[in-house]
C-alpha cells in the first residue's frame, strides 16, 4: 500500500460504519463468511441493501456463484466474531454457535441484526467487488451494536436529547419525568430483583430470612447483633424470630447459646448458591445490552452512590 492510499484509507475510516458477518456456502457446501464494513442500505422498494468484497478475498469464489448471503450486523460485545470472520486462516466456524438457512448458508446464533438476501447484482468496483443482494427476510434483536471507527471497534452511545435533561421533577404538581434518577435507580432495583424475589417468596423465604442467607453466604459466621446491623438499611434487618425460622429449616445453625456466630448449614449455602446462579444468569443477559465502557461506567456510578449514601453502613468486603 502506497503512502497515498493509507493517506485516503485513514481519511474514509472517518466514516464511522457498524461491523457485519457476512456468510454463504461454497460449492462444496463448506459455510463460508467474512467479516465486512462495508455494507449499507441502498433501496426500500425493492428492498436492496449492499457490501463490498475484496477480489483478493478466499471466500470469492463463494459469493460470486452462491446466489446469495446472509448479512449479520454485529453487537457491541461481539468483537472476537469479528476478529474470527476479519482472518483467512483456521476454520471461521469452528466452535461458532450457528444453524444452516433453508438457502444452505450459516446463520450465526448471536447477532443485532440479520439480512437474508439473494444476489440481485454483482458490479466492478475497482479491487472489490459490489454485491447487491435482495432481501428475503429480516430479524432484528434489541442489542446494542459495535461501531467501527478510524481502524478501532467503538460503541455507539445515543445522545440525549436537551430537553429529556430539563424539569425532571416538578413540585408545584408533584409529577416527575422518566428521567429523574432516584426513580429509575428505585424502578431499576424492583424489576432487577423482581424474578429472584419471586423465586424466594416461591420457597416460603421472606426478604428478610434471604438477606440474612446472602449476609451469611459473604461473611461466613457472624453473631446476631453483627447481622441485624449490616442488614439494617435494607429495612428488613432480621430478628431472634427469624433466626429461629431459618434454624429450624435447617438453613442456619448457632454456636453455643443465643449470642453465639450463626452460620449456613450446608442445606442453606444449596439455597443461597442456586438464587445467586439465577441472578448471575439474569445478569448475563441484561449485560448483552450494554456496552463494556456503559457497564465500567454503571458500576462506578452504583458503588459511588452506595458510598454517598450509606457511609455510615459496615462494609460487606
Ligand atoms: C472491521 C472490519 C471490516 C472489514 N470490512 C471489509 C469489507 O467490507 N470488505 C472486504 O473485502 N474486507 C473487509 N475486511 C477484511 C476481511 O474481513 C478480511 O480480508 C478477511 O480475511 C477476508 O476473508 P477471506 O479471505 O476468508 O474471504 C474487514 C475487516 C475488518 C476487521
Amino acid at each position: 500500500m502506497t503512502t497515498d492510499q493509507k493517506e485516503l484509507r485513514n481519511a474514509l475510516g472517518q466514516f464511522a460504519t457498524g461491523v457485519t458477518v457476512v456468510t454463504t456456502s461454497a460449492e462444496d457446501q463448506e459455510p463460508v463468511g467474512v467479516t465486512a464494513s462495508s455494507f449499507n442500505s441502498v433501496s426500500l422498494d425493492p428492498p436492496l441493501v449492499l457490501w463490498s468484497l475484496s477480489k483478493t478475498a478466499k471466500s470469492m469464489p463463494a459469493f460470486e456463484t452462491s446466489g446469495g448471503f446472509n448479512v449479520h450486523i454485529l453487537a457491541a460485545h461481539q468483537t472476537d466474531i469479528s476478529n474470527r470472520f476479519a482472518s483467512s486462516q483456521g476454520d471461521k466456524f469452528d466452535g461458532v454457535d450457528f444453524s444452516t438457512c433453508d438457502m444452505g448458508f450459516p446463520l450465526l446464533d448471536e447477532y443485532a441484526a440479520l439480512f437474508r438476501c439473494k444476489t440481485h447484482y454483482q458490479y466492478e468496483g475497482g479491487d472489490h467487488i459490489i454485491f447487491v443482494g435482495e432481501v428475503v427476510e429480516y430479524q432484528t434483536n434489541p442489542l446494542p451494536v459495535l461501531i467501527f471507527h478510524g481502524g478501532k471497534y467503538a460503541d455507539a452511545r445515543p445522545k440525549l436529547k436537551k430537553e429529556d435533561e430539563d424539569d425532571v421533577v416538578d413540585l408545584l404538581s408533584g409529577k416527575f419525568t422518566e428521567n429523574y434518577l432516584l426513580y429509575l435507580i428505585s424502578r431499576a432495583h424492583f424489576q432487577t430483583s423482581l424474578p429472584v424475589r419471586k423465586s424466594y417468596i416461591g420457597q416460603g423465604l421472606s426478604d428478610q430470612e434471604f438477606f440474612c442467607l446472602s449476609l451469611l453466604s459473604m461473611n461466613g459466621g457472624l453473631s446476631p447483633s453483627m447481622i441485624s446491623d449490616r442488614l439494617a438499611h435494607t429495612g428488613h434487618a432480621p430478628d431472634n424470630e427469624i433466626f429461629e425460622r431459618l434454624a429450624r429449616k435447617d438453613l442456619i445453625s448457632q454456636e453455643g447459646g443465643d449470642t453465639g456466630d450463626i452460620s449456613l448449614t450446608e442445606t442453606g449455602q444449596g439455597v443461597f448458591i442456586e438464587l445467586l446462579a439465577q441472578s448471575k444468569a439474569l445478569e448475563e443477559q441484561l449485560k448483552k445490552h450494554f456496552s463494556e465502557d456503559e457497564i465500567e461506567t454503571a458500576v462506578r456510578f452504583m458503588k459511588k452512590i452506595v458510598d454517598i449514601t450509606g457511609s455510615d453502613i459496615p462494609e460487606l468486603w
